[in-house]
């Protein structure tokens, strides 16, 4: 098929490479010149494993291009709406200009029978209210929301191999001819048995905000069960691995720490919160105040704990931090909890050092007054305490007994309780956990 996929970032151009790959003709647009001409040669504008490559033989093929001209999107059946969605400045709910801009530019290019398919994660009644503003001026083109759940980090996998499509289709023949024309695009993954759901606009919406706000449930859950366990002597670990093994909990995204980060967890629960009260159903997501409390108190909380090891006093302490990302394999720092508690850190006068394998230039751009180090070994050298906040695996598998002698003190403050407590410990390390005694 002839598809165009309006940008091109996290979502988009992961989402442009791979219908490349599954045989369609592809063309990506994105309003940054910048952008476009990096993807053009092949270059991904940000660290995504896997997708360079995948990148490269799309282009290679011939199937993949990319255009800042939105008249480019002209002659394709499919048109992918990939644009962000970030929370408005000062308020909770979703900043939907890109949305809006992508349909505006989009639409005096649809042909009859067109489809418009929008993966952006929006506040549920986005669709139907585009379809109305947009859609008109192309009265045969037709609307579906079909929302993304990849992951960061996993994006590529996710794409071309997801764990269910969610088709979200108007009433009738129009959503019957939505619903083929998203089967003709996936048909590669949906051959391997990939379940597809199709619903309404609404629910398809709701399905995304549902699941990103059930995650951060999740792990809210196991950061107040670690609050509760640094009350009582307990651990947390052990704690999650014993409920995980109850398959109605499951042990994933358990995981106790200095809590979710990124550009989609910690705004979609607001977003969705924000939609809510405009729904007059304020009082149903009201719990996810107290998900964004708890996740805040986390890094609150990390700082307290350094403040602790350090002594008493943070002042002219030598502190290193590990991972400057929101989570491993990504170079997002987006709400990165690991960069704000290093800058609470910095403010409350220590001296902070962060390292990171892909986003220092990300983070150095967010935070300009952090001292940042690309070298592992240069960022611990003197260090009082080492914060290990983002679980690279090349952290998670860091040697105690090699880094000893780098460091001044021998303390560490494990933020994702990733490290053998037991090994650190043997190497004469006072080590600290997470909601660990
Ligand atoms: C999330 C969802 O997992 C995707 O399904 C969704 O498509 C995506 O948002 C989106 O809306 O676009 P992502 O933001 O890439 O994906 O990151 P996650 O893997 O969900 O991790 C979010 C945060 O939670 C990270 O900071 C991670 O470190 C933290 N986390 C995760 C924990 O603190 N504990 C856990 O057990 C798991």
């Amino acid at each position: 098929m002839r598809i165009s996929v309006i940008g091109c970032g996290y979502l988009g151009a992961v989402h442009a490479a791979s219908m490349a790959k599954l045989g369609h003709d592809v063309v990506g647009i994105d309003v940054d010149p910048k952008k476009i001409d990096d993807l053009s040669v092949g270059h991904a504008p940000f660290f995504e494993p896997g997708l360079p490559g995948l990148l490269q033989a799309s282009l290679d093929s011939g199937r993949l291009k990319f255009s800042t001209s939105m008249a480019d999107a002209a002659g394709a059946e499919v048109h992918f709406i990939c644009v962000g969605t970030p929370q408005r400045k000062g308020e909770y709910a979703a900043d939907l200009r890109y949305v809006d801009a992508a349909f505006a530019g989009v639409a005096p290019y649809l042909n009859s029978g067109d489809m418009v398919i929008g993966k952006s994660t929006v506040p549920v009644g986005t669709a139907s209210r585009l379809a109305d503003e947009y859609m008109e001026s192309a009265p045969e083109a037709i609307l579906a929301w079909n929302p993304e759940f990849l992951r960061e980090g996993h994006a590529v996998k996710d794409t071309l191999h997801p764990d269910r499509f969610v088709y979200g289709v108007p009433d009738g023949a129009a959503g019957e001819r939505a619903t083929a024309a998203l089967d003709e695009v996936y048909a590669v993954s949906l051959s391997e048995g990939t379940p597809r759901l199709v619903m309404d606009y609404a629910t398809a919406e709701l399905v995304k905000t549902a699941a990103n706000s059930f995650l951060a449930t999740k792990i809210s859950f196991i950061n107040a069960m670690a609050e509760l366990c640094e009350a009582a002597g307990a651990d947390v670990t052990l704690l999650a691995d014993a409920i995980g093994l109850d398959d109605r909990i499951g042990r994933k995204f358990l995981n106790a720490g200095i809590g979710f980060g990124g550009g989609c967890l910690p705004k979609d629960i607001r977003a969705f919160m924000a939609r809510a009260g405009e729904l007059g159903a304020d009082q149903a997501l009201t719990f996810l105040r107290e998900v964004d409390a708890i996740n805040m108190r986390r890094r609150s909380r990390t700082v307290e704990l350094t403040r602790q090891l350090c002594g008493g006093f943070l002042i002219g302490k030598r502190i290193t931090v590990l991972g400057a990302a929101f989570k491993p394999n990504s170079d997002d720092v987006r709400d990165s909890p690991a960069l704000s508690i290093a800058a609470q850190l910095q403010l409350q006068g220590a001296e902070v050092t962060v390292t990171d394998p892909e986003a220092i230039e990300n983070a150095r751009r967010r935070f300009p007054d952090l001292h940042f180090e690309h070298n592992t070994e240069a960022a611990l050298a003197g260090a009082h305490v080492v914060l290990l906040l983002t679980e690279w695996k090349e952290y998670r598998d860091m040697d105690p007994a090699s880094i000893a002698s780098l460091v001044d003190d021998r303390r560490i403050l494990d933020g994702r309780n990733a490290l053998s407590a037991q090994r650190w410990k043997a190497e004469g390390w006072q080590y600290k956990g997470v909601g660990r005694p």
